[in-house]
């Protein structure tokens, strides 16, 4: 078949073995896994173990080769791919989309790309109803983080206890985003998501520890002068990475469905 839709991955850990098993199993008659690409080489060649027929496994090679890349790596692999996305006019998922806040030069290049970015929902949920807000008129917009101590693994309270002798739950952090960024890094791609789907300049970010939690809970309370929403979802680890969200892998196949199918659902 020619007409398939051929993707390359970039980054082989948890989010990108999950995609590319989507891809060679329930995407095989639409799609095609032609390119891997990971800086670790037993990251690649593990992975590389369930593609059928040939893989490209060098960058140059899966921008030549593939239609659709979808990065699953870090925000350093989007800030040095974007540039090489808008030479080439591929299509691209981004998943590390702290680096569009961070690196903010390539969310302006992203402007010269012929080909389509595509950001999923990733670990967060309400994403619908910030698209559609970003049209009105927000007048605040919070995210609420409370995380157990062990997501939380080396960060200390504003009075230097370590997270894990915290008894109840404590507020670690309420700021703006890019204060949370720099004092949260591993919170940066639900923050980044909220930003680019809202483009609301005063988000105010809490970070809480809660050892009465289980889960990673993200809680959205916007309040617009056309609606107030509020959203809450409590998070399970992926098995292959418990600092990652399972959601995120989810959030994935349902964009790779989107583009794929010719029903598309949701705005
Ligand atoms: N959008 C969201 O809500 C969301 C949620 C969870 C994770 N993430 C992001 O998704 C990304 C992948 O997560 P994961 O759980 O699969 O991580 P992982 O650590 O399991 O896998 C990442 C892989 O990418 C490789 N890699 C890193 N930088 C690279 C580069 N510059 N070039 C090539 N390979 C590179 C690593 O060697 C590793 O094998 C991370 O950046 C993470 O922050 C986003």
């Amino acid at each position: 078949m020619t007409n398939k839709l051929k993707i390359g991955i970039i980054g082989c850990g948890a989010i990108g073995m999950k995609t590319a098993e989507y891809i060679v199993t329930e995407l095989r008659e639409k799609t095609e896994l032609v390119g891997l690409y990971d800086k670790d080489p037993d990251k690649l060649s593990a992975l590389k173990r369930i593609a059928s027929g040939k893989i490209v496994t060098d960058l140059d090679g899966i921008l030549k080769e593939a239609d659709l890349i979808v990065e699953a790596a870090s925000k350093e692999a989007v800030r040095d791919l974007i540039p090489r996305i808008v030479q080439y006019n591929k299509d691209l998922i981004v998943i590390s989309v702290g680096a569009f806040v961070v690196y903010p030069e390539i969310l302006e290049m992203t402007k010269q790309c012929k080909g389509n970015i595509y950001v999923p929902s990733g670990a967060i949920i309400g994403i619908d109803g910030l698209n559609s807000l970003r049209f009105g008129n927000v007048r605040s917009l919070t995210l609420t983080t409370a995380k157990p101590p062990r997501s939380l693994k080396g960060v200390k309270t504003a009075d230097g206890e370590a997270v894990e002798s915290v008894k109840e739950e404590k507020v670690l952090f309420e700021g703006d985003i890019m204060q949370a960024i720099k004092l949260f890094p591993r919170n940066i791609n639900v923050a980044a998501t909220i930003f680019l789907a809202s483009r609301y300049e005063n988000v105010k970010v809490i970070v809480k520890v809660n050892p009465a939690l289980e889960r990673n809970t993200h809680r959205i309370e916007i309040d617009a002068e056309e609606a107030k929403m509020r959203v809450e979802v409590e998070n399970i680890p992926s098995k292959d990475n418990p600092r990652t969200s399972y959601l995120t892998i989810l959030s994935i196949k349902s964009i790779l469905q989107r583009i794929t199918s010719n029903l598309k659902i949701g705005s």
